[in-house]
């Protein structure tokens, strides 16, 4: 009889209909645990993904909540109470990017991309510690953060300076939070194949010169990124919080080679 990492345990996926966060519902699932799935769009993707999970013998649930109102991230906590007893961790995965520059941003994207990226995180985490603490025996905050919380990417600023408040975010908050035992972290993925990138791979010229800057030579799939969060998320990683796991080939290490 072989244990399974994530037995029984009850895990919030914001964004979960799509990309990273699809990979992680599944992968979170195999490992024996209860989901409830957020999703702001296509509530046909998140019905189908339920189905996929019951027929593997698990138990999800979808909600649609937007991540850049306090509310419906609340609501989302609660769900999960409701439907599984408990909380013991949110992924806040949900993310958009604008792909404009320092001198192109409007205002308005501005404040779309740090509210949903950033002030979602902020408040879920708060929403996510008061349950822990309420319910006792601590909890993890997974934030899928980016390589570029520290890395720039010009014309992409915005996308960039909310990923970093989330590095500030998780360390801050995993600090206060310790002494409660919960745990907050970041997975910092590089470039993986997903929706968000579909641009990017419909472009052979630009996918060649990304490939070319990765160490091992490809994007991640979405199911690499997923599998880190499950091993956070389990207690073989008890001891780690307040910081970031970077899941990236290498690219941020990697050189011009002149
Ligand atoms: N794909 C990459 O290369 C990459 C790299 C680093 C970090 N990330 C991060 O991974 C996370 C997931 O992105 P992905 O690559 O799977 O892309 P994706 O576009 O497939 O997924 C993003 C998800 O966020 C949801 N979302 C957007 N706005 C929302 C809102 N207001 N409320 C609730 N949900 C909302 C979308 O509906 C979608 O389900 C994002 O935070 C992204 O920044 C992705």
């Amino acid at each position: 009889m072989f244990a399974v990492l994530l037995q029984g345990k009850s895990i919030v996926v914001t964004g979960g209909n799509s990309g990273i966060g699809e990979a992680i519902v599944l992968a979170a699932v195999a490992e024996g645990a209860n989901v409830v799935i957020d999703y702001v769009a296509d509530p046909e993707a998140t019905t189908s993904l339920i189905a996929k999970v019951e027929g593997a013998g698990g138990r999800a649930v979808g909600v649609r909540a937007d991540v850049s109102q306090p509310a419906d991230l609340q609501a989302l906590v609660q769900q999960a109470v409701d439907s599984f007893g408990r909380l013991d961790v949110l992924i806040n995965n949900a993310g958009i990017e604008t792909r404009t520059s320092l001198l192109d941003t409007s205002e308005a994207d501005f404040d779309k991309v740090v509210a949903v990226n950033m002030k979602s995180a902020f408040f879920g985490t708060q929403a996510a510690a008061r349950q822990f603490i309420s319910q006792g025996g601590g909890g993890l905050v997974l934030n899928i953060s980016s390589v570029h919380e520290d890395w720039p990417m010009p014309g992409n600023i915005a996308y960039c300076v909310s990923k970093g408040g989330i590095r500030m975010l998780t360390r801050t908050a995993g600090v206060e939070l310790g002494p409660h035992d919960i745990r907050v972290i970041n997975i910092a993925p590089g470039a993986v194949a997903t929706p968000i990138n579909a641009a990017t791979e419909a472009d052979a010229a630009k996918m060649k010169a990304l490939d070319a800057a990765i160490p091992l030579g490809r994007m991640a799939h979405a199911a690499e990124i997923a599998d880190i969060a499950v091993f956070l998320a389990s207690g073989k990683a008890g001891y780690m919080t307040a910081t970031t796991v970077v899941v990236d080939g290498g690219i941020t290490q990697g050189s011009v080679g002149l």
